[in-house]
C-alpha cells in the first residue's frame, strides 16, 4: 500500500468484478443501439477503459475535460469546459462515464448541457457515489460503489494530479492535504 494511503477501500479484484457487473447491465440496455460513450477526463480514464471492454454493442468513444476543482479537495463551484466533445450528440444515446459524484455539480451541469444539445437519452454511469455530499439534484443511473465522506485516490482518481495510477482505491491520509 502507498505510504499516503490510510486504508484500501476497494482492491483490484473487487473493482474488476464490480465494473464487469455494471458494464454488463448497461450493455443489456443498449442492444441494437450505437451509443456514444463520453468519458470525463482525467479521473474516469481507467474505469472507462475497463468498462467499455465489457460492452458488446457497437460504441463510439468521446471525451470531455471539465474542471470544478483547483488543486484542493473542495469544489470551487464553477464548471469549466477545457475540452469539448468531438461528436455531435443530437439524436444520440449518450452514456456519461464519471469517476465519482460528490456534490453533483459537475454531472448536473453536464447532463443538462448534453440534453440541451439534443441527445435522445443521457445515462450516467459512475464508479463511486458520495451520496452524503450531494448538493445538486442528480442521481447516477448506474453506480459501482457507494462511499462515505472521505477523500479517495487511485484507479484514476487523484489528489493534485498524484496517485492516479494506483491499481486500487484507497482513502488519502488527511495529513497529506492538511499539512
Ligand atoms: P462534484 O462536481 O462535486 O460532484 O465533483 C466531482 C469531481 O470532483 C469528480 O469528477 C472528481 O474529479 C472530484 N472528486 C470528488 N471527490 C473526490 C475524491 O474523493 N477523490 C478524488 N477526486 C474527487
Ligand atoms: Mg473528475
Amino acid at each position: 500500500m502507498h505510504k499516503d494511503c490510510e486504508k484500501i477501500l476497494f482492491t483490484e479484484k473487487q473493482l474488476k468484478k464490480r465494473v464487469r457487473e455494471v458494464a454488463e447491465s448497461v450493455d443489456a440496455t443498449v442492444q441494437g443501439k450505437r451509443p456514444l460513450v463520453v468519458g470525463i477526463l482525467k479521473g474516469s480514464i481507467i474505469f472507462y477503459a475497463d468498462f467499455i471492454r465489457h460492452l458488446t454493442a457497437p460504441v463510439e468513444l468521446d471525451f470531455m475535460v471539465v474542471s470544478s476543482y483547483g488543486s484542493g479537495t473542495v469544489s470551487s463551484g464553477k464548471l469549466k469546459i477545457k475540452k469539448d466533445l468531438d461528436r455531435d450528440v443530437n439524436g444520440r444515446d449518450v452514456i456519461i462515464v464519471e469517476d465519482i459524484i460528490d456534490s453533483g455539480f459537475t454531472l448536473a451541469n453536464l447532463k443538462q448541457l448534453i440534453s440541451e444539445r439534443g441527445a435522445s437519452s443521457v445515462t450516467i454511469v459512475t464508479l463511486l457515489n458520495k451520496a452524503c455530499r450531494r448538493e445538486y439534484d442528480i442521481r447516477p443511473d448506474y453506480n459501482c460503489f457507494d462511499i462515505g465522506d472521505e477523500f479517495v485516490i487511485g484507479y484514476g482518481l487523484d489528489y493534485d494530479e498524484r496517485y492516479r495510477s494506483l491499481p486500487y482505491i484507497g482513502i488519502l491520509k488527511k495529513s497529506v492535504y492538511s499539512e
